[in-house]
């Protein structure tokens, strides 16, 4: 198939790039850069061997989007791109609610004068608040987001509903991630998070480059085996690949997925397994909870394995070496 992947040059675009072409599919790229570089271009070409057809847009830009329809014989789309840092959602929501519903809206209408039927959208275990149980099972409710960039992702997938149920030939699959984290294996490719991250892989691997002094852990009176957070971290190569299968769901209406590998780890089994695959100390201390954080979220990835025909395979070992692969050849990501 001939794929679109809007947000292409980011963190999980990029990887799924990777793996759509060693499937055998191509892509073609649209991207602002917003929050990635063109080198990751470069990079693409390296390790698939061949160049990528990007286009540097806006996703909302109906005129850009009309004409790489136009020029590309499209199959399906994948909607990576978006806005996604929580805490800056909280201080800009309105741009947050901007950015990824408009670019949803123009990028459906652009697909419908087009003629392309399937779209794959990137979604997140955040909308599902904050969960009675784990493991968590797509039917359980979803709302009581904690922040706009949440909602933004609740918002699109009933905006994609009710698109789906009023054009009956067209297929959108809800993909909802959980915590995408590690590297492409070459270590040419991986996340690149802007300024102090926020999230625990970068956190920790930035601690262990030394550009962070130590790590905060955020609460250890959680009702989990050792107190710290617990979550579903799955290897961005897992989750590119997650893609690769859902191109195969062939049913008309919507599909909704969990990517998750349905096992939790501790922010201390993060940290230990870190130091312990990498030989590299993570120091940390122990710091208040984080407001707005759960206990405990992992997946329940029986649908995905039943219906996709997929399920991660990469294990933590793989996350926590790749993720320190990446970082140690690239301390500035990609401006190296
Ligand atoms: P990313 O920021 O690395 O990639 C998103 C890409 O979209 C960037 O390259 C950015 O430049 C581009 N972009 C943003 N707005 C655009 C616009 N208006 N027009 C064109 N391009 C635009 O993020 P990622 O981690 O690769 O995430 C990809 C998607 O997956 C996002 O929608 C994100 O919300 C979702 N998601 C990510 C995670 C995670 O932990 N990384 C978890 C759940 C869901
Ligand atoms: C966060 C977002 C979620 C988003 C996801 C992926 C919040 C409340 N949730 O999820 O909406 O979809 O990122 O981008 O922001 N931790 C530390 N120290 C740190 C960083 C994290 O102890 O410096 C802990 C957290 O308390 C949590 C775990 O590590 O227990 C994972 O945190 P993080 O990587 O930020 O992911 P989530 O909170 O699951």
């Amino acid at each position: 198939m001939n794929v679109l992947l809007t947000g292409g040059a980011g963190y999980i675009g990029s990887h799924t790039a990777v793996e759509m072409r060693a499937a055998g599919h191509d892509v073609v790229v649209v991207d602002n850069l917003s929050n990635s570089s063109e080198k990751v271009l470069d990079r693409l070409a390296e390790i698939t061997g061949r160049p990528v057809t990007c286009y540097r847009a806006d996703v909302a830009d109906a005129a850009a989007m009309d004409r790489i329809f136009a020029e590309h014989k499209i199959d399906a789309v994948v909607h990576f791109a978006g806005l996604k840092a929580v805490g800056e959602s909280v201080k800009k929501p309105l741009e947050y609610y901007k950015n990824n519903l408009d670019t949803t809206f123009t990028l459906l209408a652009a697909m419908k004068k087009a003629g392309v039927k399937k779209l794959i959208f990137s979604s997140s275990a955040t909308v599902y608040g904050t969960p009675k149980k784990c493991p968590i099972t797509e039917d359980m409710p979803t709302g009581h987001c904690s922040n706009p960039y949440g909602w933004t992702k609740y918002m699109i997938e009933q905006i994609l509903m009710d698109y789906t149920r009023a054009n009956p030939d067209f297929t959108a699959i809800l993909l909802r991630y959980f915590n995408p984290v590690g590297a492409h294996k070459s270590g040419r490719i991986g996340e690149m998070p802007n300024g102090i991250p926020n999230n625990l892989m970068p956190y920790i691997t930035q601690v262990a480059v030394g550009k962070l002094k130590e790590l905060s852990v955020f609460g250890n009176d959680y009702p989990t085996p050792d107190g710290t957070g617990v979550r579903d971290y799955i290897h961005v190569v897992d989750l590119a690949r997650g893609h690769v299968a859902a191109l195969r769901y062939d049913k008309q209406g919507v599909g909704v997925f969990n990517l998750g590998t349905g096992v939790g780890y501790s922010v201390l089994d993060m940290v230990k397994a870190f130091s312990r695959v990498n030989g590299v100390p993570v120091p940390y201390r122990i710091a208040p909870r984080r407001p707005g954080d759960i206990a405990a979220c992992y997946a329940d990835p029986a649908k995905a394995a039943k219906e996709l025909g997929w399920r991660a395979e990469l294990t933590l070992d793989d996350m926590v070496r790749d993720s320190w692969n990446w970082q140690s050849k690239n301390p500035n990501g990609y401006e190296n």
